[in-house]
Parts: C-alpha cells; structure tokens; sequence
C-alpha cells in the first residue's frame, strides 16, 4: 500500500508532473542511455526519434500520479506495459535502472521544487508501481514456460515460406526450428522478430500474428517501411526481412504476446465489428479466421480500408471470409486505380465515414476493433464517438508505443 502522506504529495505534484511530463521522459531516455547503455538494445531508435515512447512513457506516469489514489483503474495500463516489456524480455533487475534515471530526470527538470519530501514519495510510488508491473510479467513469463510447447526469451524459427502478398507487404510462415511443438496464441496476440543486422543492430520488433491460432505455422505479414525523406534511414527490420530473409533461414522470435484479444470481457457477447487500415489488417484477420473457425454464432462484420489494390495485403483471405465464413466484409479504398472499383476490388470508394459506419455497422450494440496507421485510429475513434459509442467497447492496438487516441482527427487522413 502507499502511504497516504505519499498520495498527498503526488496529488499536489501531478500538475507540475503533467506540464512537464514529456520534457522529463525526454531527459530521462538522456540520462538512462549514457548511465547504463546495456539496456539501449532493448529500445527502438526510431520510437525515440518520433517522440513515441516519451510520449507514451509520460502518458503512463501522468495516468499513475493522476490515479494515485485508485490505481487499480490502472490494470488495462499495466497489463499493455506487461506484455510489451515481455515480449522484449524485460528482466525485474532492471527496474532499479529506470527508478535511478526517472528520478533523476524529475529532480533535473523540477530543480529547487523537488524537494526531499517530494524525492522520497516520487521513490515510494515508483517503487509500487514497479512491482505491480514486476508481478504482472512474472506472470506472463510464467504462462509462457506453461503452455505446450512454450519458451521464453528467443527461440529459432525457420521460414517455411515467403509469400509476397503486394508490392510492399510479404507474408513469413514459421516453424520451430528445434522441430518442437507451436504454441497456441490468442488472436490478436504478436510475436518479436530479433534479427542480426550486418550494419544496423536494433532492438527486436513486433509482428501480430496474421493467421488464425492452430494452423501448424505462425505467419507474420511485414510491410515494407520505407524512409520518410533522403536524410533518414531505411526502416531496418521490414527492408532487411523483405531483401534478405530467404525461405530456409532462421530467425529469433520472442513468444506470443499482447492483450489486444477476443477476450470476453472485450467482446461482451455484442457482435463484433473488426476494423482494419492497411497493414493493420494483421491482428483483425487473425480474429476473423479464428471466429470463423470456432463457427462463432456471434455476428462478425470485417471492414478493410486501404489506398487502393496495389497495397492491399490479403485481399483473397477477406473475400473468403464472407464467401466460406458467412462475415459480413466490406473493403474500401480512399485512393483506387483505374478498374478498382469496376473489377469488384473494392466494395466502395471512399473514407469510414460516421455515415458509413452508421449505415453499415450495428454502432448502438456492436463491440469495435481497430488497426491501423495513427490517423486512421484517430479518425475512426472520433467517428465512433461522434455515433455515441461508449469507450469500453472499443479497443485498439497501435503498431508503435500506446498515443493518445483522443486527439482531434488528423487532418492529413
Ligand atoms: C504490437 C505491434 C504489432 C505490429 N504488427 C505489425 C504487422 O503485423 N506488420 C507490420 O508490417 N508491422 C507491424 N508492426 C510494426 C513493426 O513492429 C515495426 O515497427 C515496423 O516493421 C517498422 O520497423 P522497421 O525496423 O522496419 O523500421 P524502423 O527502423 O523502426 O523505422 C521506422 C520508421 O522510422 C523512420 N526512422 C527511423 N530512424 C529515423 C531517424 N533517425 N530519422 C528519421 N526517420 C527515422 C524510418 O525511416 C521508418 O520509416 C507492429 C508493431 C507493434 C508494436
Ligand atoms: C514502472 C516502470 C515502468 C513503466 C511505467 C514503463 C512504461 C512503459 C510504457 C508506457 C511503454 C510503452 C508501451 C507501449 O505502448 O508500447 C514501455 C515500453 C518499453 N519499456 Fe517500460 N516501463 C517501466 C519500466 C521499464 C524497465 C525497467 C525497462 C527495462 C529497461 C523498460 C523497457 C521498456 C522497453 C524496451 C519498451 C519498448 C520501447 C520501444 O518500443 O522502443 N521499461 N514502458
């Protein structure tokens, strides 16, 4: 428990905290990566260079101070934080490391206002907080030695086959290379790719799972990232698993993990609408190939919105959907070419719009899952709130550190 003189003293920082949140993350990373650069491996550059991580790093130490009092509001925070940390391995040792930085950080940016009275609750509360985070993965880690053919840390996989799926989007089928059993995942779940690049060591990246649990293989399906102006770099683990990972090879893969999941208390028997932007079509297939395996009796609308054919990824898989599933799908294209729409492609040509959500999806019961590049995330959340629909039945999975979702909707979508 935390002191209630601790609650006091974090109450009456938190708007200080709050209105420097980012400029303490920031300083924090800083600090950490000179102090110990052991645990740089684990920390994706370009998450650093967007901002990303700050952001997402702040946002959680806002969300914890603010809730102090009440932390247990924090669960679906701490189970998010809890699977990332355990898909890359994070060991409870280490969160002395970041208690040490982020204190130091707070003392840097608060200066003669960080006074000894607020050092020590800053210590009592991180301390807590560390070890609900630190008994959460204990757990996770556990579940993942548990399962029928389970392992944790990194274990290799062969690439069974490479299927390129559009111009810039190819699909890895994996198998254990120890010949050993494949664990079940849960829908929706990913799986971490640590490769060894010649010029380029990075931290291990996340792929969902694109295929439905059970199929005897683990597919991911990479798009291509490319650099977004000539000063920056290639994105190093997609352009090094589409150029150079060759059927027959083998890579180092961390065990399932997220909670981005059918889960019950997410679906709540409602029916459900799995809504997809680009390569977010991933962890949203995967659903709809297991309700469809599973013959749920549960309604399932899946909605794909993508630029046009050329970067459609899994167009087939979809159609089969509704033709053998009985899935209400719709594909919709914002940019088509030329016969897109003609050729049946697409079903329609346009933006999800509140209009067509409210004409096409059951909005006043149905249980909302979405994918996809930020803005559309954004987009698509307004929309579903401008129809009323309350926040515990929509649930989404960013392909990067957890953003604010409620920002206004970004005008470049
Ligand atoms: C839960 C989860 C699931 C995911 N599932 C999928 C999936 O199914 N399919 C999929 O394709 N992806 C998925 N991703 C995204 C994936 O993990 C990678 O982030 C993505 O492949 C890009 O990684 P990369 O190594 O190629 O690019 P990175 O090297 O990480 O670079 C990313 C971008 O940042 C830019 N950049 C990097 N450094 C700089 C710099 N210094 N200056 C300017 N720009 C810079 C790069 O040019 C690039 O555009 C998922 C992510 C998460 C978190
Ligand atoms: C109580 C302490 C901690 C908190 C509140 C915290 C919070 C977070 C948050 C909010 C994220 C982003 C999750 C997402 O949306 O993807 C994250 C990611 C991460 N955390 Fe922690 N964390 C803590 C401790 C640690 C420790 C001890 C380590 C070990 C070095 C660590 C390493 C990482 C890494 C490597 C990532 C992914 C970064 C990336 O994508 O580049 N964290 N953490």
């Amino acid at each position: 428990m935390i002191s209630p003189k601790t609650i006091e003293i974090v109450k009456s920082i938190t708007p200080a905290v709050a209105a420097n949140a980012e400029v303490i993350t920031r300083r924090f990373y800083q600090l950490m990566f000179e102090g110990n650069p052991e645990v740089g491996v684990y920390f994706n550059p370009a998450h650093q260079h967007s901002g990303g991580q700050q952001r997402a790093l702040a946002g959680a130490i806002c969300a914890y101070f603010a809730n102090i009092d009440n932390p247990e509001v924090l669960g679906p925070a701490v189970n998010l934080i809890a699977h990332k940390h355990c898909s890359l391995g994070i060991q409870p040792e280490q969160y002395p490391i970041v208690g040490k930085h982020l204190l130091a950080a707070i003392k840097d940016v608060m200066g003669p206002a960080a006074t000894a009275e607020i050092i020590d609750a800053v210590v009592e509360a991180y301390g807590f907080l560390a070890e609900v985070c630190i008994q959460r993965e204990r757990k996770i880690y556990q579940q993942q030695r548990d399962v029928v053919g389970g392992w944790n840390g990194f274990r290799r996989f062969v690439v069974e086959r490479k299927v390129r799926e559009c111009g810039i989007i190819a699909s890895f089928y994996l198998r254990p290379a120890d010949g050993g059993e494949l664990p079940d995942f849960e829908p929706g779940q990913y799986i971490t790719v640590r490769i060894e690049h010649p010029h380029a060591p990075t931290s291990p990246r996340n792929y969902s799972l694109s295929d439905r649990p059970g199929a005897g293989h683990y597919r991911i399906t990479v798009k291509r990232e490319p650099r977004p102006g000539p000063e920056a770099p290639d994105g190093v683990v997609s352009n090094y698993l589409h150029d150079v990972v060759q059927v027959g090879d083998e890579l180092e893969i961390g065990p399932p993990c997220g909670e981005f999941t059918l889960a019950p208390e997410a679906t709540g028997g409602r029916p459900i609408v799995l809504l997809a932007g680009g390569i977010g079509v991933t962890p949203l297939l995967s659903m709809a190939k297991s309700l469809v395996h599973r013959s749920t009796a549960t309604p399932v609308h899946f909605i794909h919105a993508a630029r046009n054919s050329q970067v459609q990824a899994l167009a087939d898989e979809i159609r089969a959907l509704r033709t053998h599933g009985g899935i209400a799908t719709h594909v919709i294209y914002d940019d088509p070419l030329n016969g897109d729409l003609e050729e049946r492609k697409c079903d329609s040509v346009g933006r999800v719009s509140a209009e067509f959500l409210r004409s096409r999806t059951p909005y006043r019961e149905a249980s909302y899952f979405f994918c996809g590049p930020k803005p559309f995330m954004q987009f698509v959340y307004g929309r579903l709130k401008e129809l009323g629909v309350d926040d515990d039945r929509l649930h989404f999975e960013f392909f990067g550190p957890h953003q604010e979702i409620t920002t206004v909707a970004a005008a470049a979508f």
